[in-house]
């Protein structure tokens, strides 16, 4: 519902896709090597790779990233040799929000050195942290508390902007 409603938020001339990782299998190093990459995951990874950014939004398992997320991500850097083409210089920001009271605080700060190995870019320049997630959206999906709508758009434009400075290949 926070992606979607991020989606919903981006500025005129940006459009916000969502990716999917609902096909992707547990990562099996046998596998790789005798199939390669499993096709909804070279997906994946071809629209990230064309993408100028790429927002996440983070739930948290047990004061952590969630190992459904992470699975993900590590397939998503396989091979080795794709990381420059798929992560290395893009532009990130993470987002999260969850029913209890953390708001993803910790799961944001565990993919810290996931994010750093990657390569990517991430944005600082803003948090969005949402807690209490039941009250704060509405049966429809829509964010309903005022004070988050206006931190999930000012989130996403600041975010958008940041994409626009440094779009991979842009150099500073
Ligand atoms: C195994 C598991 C562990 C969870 N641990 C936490 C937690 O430590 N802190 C928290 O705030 N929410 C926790 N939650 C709630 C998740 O943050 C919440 O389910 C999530 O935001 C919804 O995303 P999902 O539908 O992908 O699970 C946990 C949920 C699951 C299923």
């Amino acid at each position: 519902m926070l992606l979607r409603a991020a989606a919903a938020a981006v500025p005129q001339e940006t459009t916000l896709e969502i990716g999917s990782i609902r096909e992707f299998p547990l990562y099996n190093a046998d596998l790789e090597s005798e199939q390669g990459v499993p096709p909804a995951v070279q997906q994946l990874k071809d629209q990230i790779a064309a993408a100028d950014g790429l927002l996440i939004a983070t739930p948290e398992y047990n004061n952590s990233m969630p190992g459904v997320l992470k699975n993900a991500i590590d397939w998503l850097s396989r091979p080795p040799a794709d990381i420059p083409r798929v992560f290395r210089g893009l532009p990130l920001g993470f987002i999260g929000a969850t029913p209890g009271m953390g708001g993803t605080l910790l799961s944001q700060a565990a993919w810290l050195p996931v994010w750093r190995i990657l390569g990517v870019v991430p944005f600082f320049g803003g948090r969005v942290i949402v807690s209490g997630a039941a009250k704060v959206f509405d049966e429809a999906g829509k964010i309903a508390d005022p004070a988050t709508d206006a931190r999930v758009r000012e989130y996403v434009e600041a975010f958008a902007a940041f994409v626009q400075r440094h779009k991979r290949g842009q150099s500073g």
